[in-house]
Formats: C-alpha cells, sequence, structure tokens
C-alpha cells in the first residue's frame, strides 16, 4: 500500500513513524513533511493547503490512501476533492470538518442535541457584542472568533477592557481575517483539561488513550498560549467512570447528531473537555488529530493504523478491536527561544542521530529541516521528544534526559510537563 501524508508538524512525524510500522505499507509519501519526516518518507514541496496540488501529487504518485492531518485543508474541503478523484481518504469531509471549522456552529449543534458545554451566545456586530457584555458584567468570560485561527482565537477576558479589545481585534481589525466575522461569548468554566481523541467511522466511535496538553509558554502554565508544549497520557483525572458518562453524554451524541444532520464524520475527532464540578463539558471539537497530542497518544497504539483506517473507510470501526499499551508517555517539546512571539530559525541541531533520534526516545520533528545534510532548526516549535514506560514518572524522566541530549541555540522548553499530572496520581 503507498500512502500519502498531509501536514509536516510532529503529529504529521507521529503519524508516519505508526505507519511505518504497519506490514502492509510498501511506500510513505509527505507533503510537505520535514526534516526529520525525510528520514521515513519521501517528502515533496506541495503546501498542506494546496488542494490543486496535493490531488496531483497523489495522482503522480498513485496511491492507494490520502492522509490528511492539519484542520485547514480538512475545512476547506480537500477530502471531498480527493474522493472526487476516486481517492481513498482519512479525514472528515468539508460537512463534517465545519465541527472545528466554525465554533457557531458547533456551539449550535450541542445546543440542538443537548451536549453539555458551556452556555454561549453569538454576536454578528461588535455593539450587539459590547450591549450584552455591558448587562452581563460577569467577568472572566470568554471570547471566540467564530472560524480557525491557528489556535489563537480564543481570548479569557478578566474584565471590559480586555473584553472590548478583544471584540475589537477580532471582528473590526479582523486579526484572523473572516474567521472573526461572528464570535461566540460564553460562559468561563473551571477544571482540569482532557483532550480525547477517538477513532470514529460516522456511526461507531472508538476513544483513544486520553492525554493532557500544557498550552502556555512557561512553567506553572505562565506565559502566553501556545500551539502547546508538550503532553502526557493517559491522564489520569480522567476516570473510567468520567469515560463512560463522556460515552453516554459527549462522544455518542455528537456522532449521532453528525449523522442526524446528514454531515458524517469519518477521521478523528478531538473532544477538548473540561471536568467542571457539574461534569464533563466540551471545550471544543477538532476535526483532526491533536498537536501534540498525537505524539503520546500514537505511541501506546498497538492496533496497526492501517488497519483502523480501512475500517473507518469501509464503515467497519465496529467490528475491529482497538488495543494500546497498558503505559505511560510524554512529550516535551523543544521550541526555539522566543516562540510563540518572535524567534531564529535556520539553526543546526546537535545530539540526533542519522535518523534525527536518539536512543530510547520518539523525537517527532515538529520544525525542522535538512540543510547540507544536517539537521536544522525551520520553526516556533521544534522538536516534541517523547518516550513511553510502565509509569508517567519513568516516561518523564526518559523523555527529559532525552532532551538534554539535544541541544540548539536558544532552546526552550517547559521543565514542568507532567506535573499537575503527578499530582493526580496517587503515591506509590
Ligand atoms: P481552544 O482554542 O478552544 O482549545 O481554547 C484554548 C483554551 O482556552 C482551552 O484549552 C481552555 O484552556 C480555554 N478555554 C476555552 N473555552 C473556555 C471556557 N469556556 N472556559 C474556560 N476556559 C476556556
Ligand atoms: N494541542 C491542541 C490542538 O491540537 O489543537
Amino acid at each position: 500500500m503507498k500512502i500519502l501524508v498531509v501536514g509536516g508538524g510532529g503529529r504529521e512525524h507521529a503519524i508516519i513513524m505508526k505507519l511505518a510500522e504497519s506490514p502492509q505499507v510498501d511506500a510513505l509519501y509527505c507533503a510537505p513533511g520535514n526534516g526529520g519526516i525525510a528520514k521515513y518518507a519521501e517528502c515533496f514541496p506541495v503546501k498542506a493547503t494546496d488542494i490543486d496540488g496535493i490531488v496531483a501529487l497523489a495522482k503522480k504518485l498513485e496511491v492507494d490512501y490520502v492522509f490528511v492531518a492539519p484542520d485547514d485543508p480538512l475545512v476547506m474541503g480537500m477530502v471531498d476533492a480527493l474522493q472526487a478523484e476516486g481517492f481513498h481518504t482519512f479525514g472528515p469531509k468539508k460537512n463534517a470538518a465545519i465541527l472545528e471549522g466554525s465554533k457557531v456552529f458547533s456551539k449550535d449543534l450541542m445546543q440542538k442535541y443537548h451536549i453539555p458545554t458551556a452556555e454561549y451566545h453569538v454576536f454578528h456586530t461588535p455593539a450587539d457584542a459590547q450591549a450584552f457584555l455591558k448587562e452581563a458584567n460577569t467577568y472572566p468570560t470568554v471570547i471566540k472568533a467564530d472560524g480557525l485561527a491557528l489556535g489563537k482565537g480564543v481570548v479569557i477576558a478578566q474584565n471590559e477592557e480586555e473584553a472590548f479589545a478583544a471584540i475589537s481585534s477580532i471582528m473590526e481589525d479582523k486579526i484572523f481575517g473572516e474567521s472573526g466575522s461572528q464570535i461566540v461569548i460564553e460562559e468561563f468554566l473551571t477544571g482540569p483539561e482532557v483532550s480525547v481523541l477517538s477513532f470514529t467511522d460516522g456511526k461507531t466511535v472508538v476513544p483513544m488513550v486520553s492525554s493532557m496538553d500544557h498550552k502556555r509558554a512557561l512553567d506553572g502554565d505562565m506565559g502566553s498560549n501556545t500551539g502547546g508544549m508538550g503532553t502526557v497520557a493517559p491522564n489520569p483525572y480522567y476516570t473510567p467512570e468520567i469515560a463512560r458518562e463522556c460515552m453516554e453524554t459527549i462522544f455518542l451524541p455528537t456522532i449521532h447528531a453528525m449523522q442526524k444532520e446528514g454531515r458524517p464524520f469519518q477521521g478523528c475527532l478531538y473532544f477538548g473537555l473540561m471536568l467542571t464540578p457539574k461534569g464533563p463539558k466540551v471545550i471544543e471539537y477538532n476535526c483532526r488529530f491533536g498537536d501534540p497530542e498525537t505524539q503520546v497518544v500514537l505511541p501506546l497504539l498497538k492496533t496497526d493504523l492501517v488497519e483502523i483506517m480501512q475500517a473507518i473507510w469501509e464503515e467497519k470501526l465496529d467490528q475491529l478491536e482497538i488495543q494500546w499499551k497498558d503505559e505511560s508517555a510524554a512529550c516535551v517539546v523543544m521550541a526555539s527561544g522566543g516562540y510563540p512571539k518572535k524567534y531564529t530559525t535556520g539553526l543546526p541541531i546537535s545530539g540526533l542521530d542519522e535518523n534525527g533520534q536518539i536512543e530510547g526516545c520518539f523525537v517527532y520533528h515538529a520544525g525542522t529541516k535538512l540543510g547540507d545534510g544536517k539537521i536544522l532548526t525551520s520553526g516556533g516549535r521544534v522538536l516534541g521528544v517523547t518516550a513511553t514506560a510502565d509509569s508517567l514518572r519513568n516516561a518523564l524522566k526518559t523523555a527529559y534526559a532525552g532532551v538534554e541530549k539535544i541541544t540548539f541555540q536558544n532552546a526552550h522548553y517547559r521543565k514542568d510537563i507532567g506535573q499537575r499530572a503527578l499530582k493526580a496520581l496517587p503515591e506509590l
């Protein structure tokens, strides 16, 4: 089987390394890929958002499957375009990817089908939003741009001044473009956050091992929001009892709602949850694998990912038993100094072997490129150093030992990945 993976970050590297384990795979391709992925798959310089370019590449390579990993091509309808040309795909079609592509759509769906989420109001003009906030006068409050915004479309406003500033930058200055033509203002929820990625063929939903992201740039959850500075799996706050409740009140209702709406969701559906004092609630849906959640979830997957992909394509997910390792995983992201603001790229990375790896860890490349045979930094998040072990403590120990062996100028990483999760675990 020949598979083309669309994307070029740490998530795609984790997907490719998992696909590479399958005895069914003859060739792996990636577009655009990166310096680490290039060691496992032939990379082509086609942008992940270039629908015509990807369709043309899939034709040229005569692939059997195209795995579309990032949010923007999914929301733009890349899967529809590929299927129209006869390709088998992994990922939702445009009419289902809207679950991530429009917060207004997802909130309205949850309201209609009684899926627990924060209370919310939708606004089309700044004046209406401001009038609502004056009247409600409850802070903190949460303001979200409707569309995709590189994970930066959510503002938690502590007071009226911050709220009005957010409304103005999203709706008037259009810092996220058309994504900001509508906004959602919602209730501020509290509680531990859990990411649950799931496989679904539109009818059956199979949750993967739970995980916990660390979104802020600095230790102690300080500093700016980032794409994610590290993850651990499983998430100890997500008990079997909570998992059962989520299945009943959130996962199945969401899959059935999408089916009823004529938008069956196939691929990976990501549930961003908050375990509030009033029970688990949906913070957001993503229409794809999370980054860097994938980096801790897929190493724990025992079942062949290609088999899962086929079962989803054939809508026979109910016939497959998906198995997980009874282990923990930790991923520590090494970022360019300054990320998520200004940073330098093109710096040589030392400590990696010829495959861009180090012994005992999976080193998922997020922002690297090859230059003169060397691996160089090329993005904000550079590497996700990941380890699995019999316990979270040991996984963290191995991942951090890996981080210590890798150097590049101004490398920045959080020293406290997994600390919050460890607090939730009973002392042994
Ligand atoms: P999102 O981009 O939707 O994942 O949101 C980014 C982060 O904002 C989430 O991971 C939460 O930490 C926070 N957040 C989003 N919505 C809410 C909410 N209603 N209440 C509290 N925090 C929220
Ligand atoms: N790590 C959060 C996301 O992938 O959206």
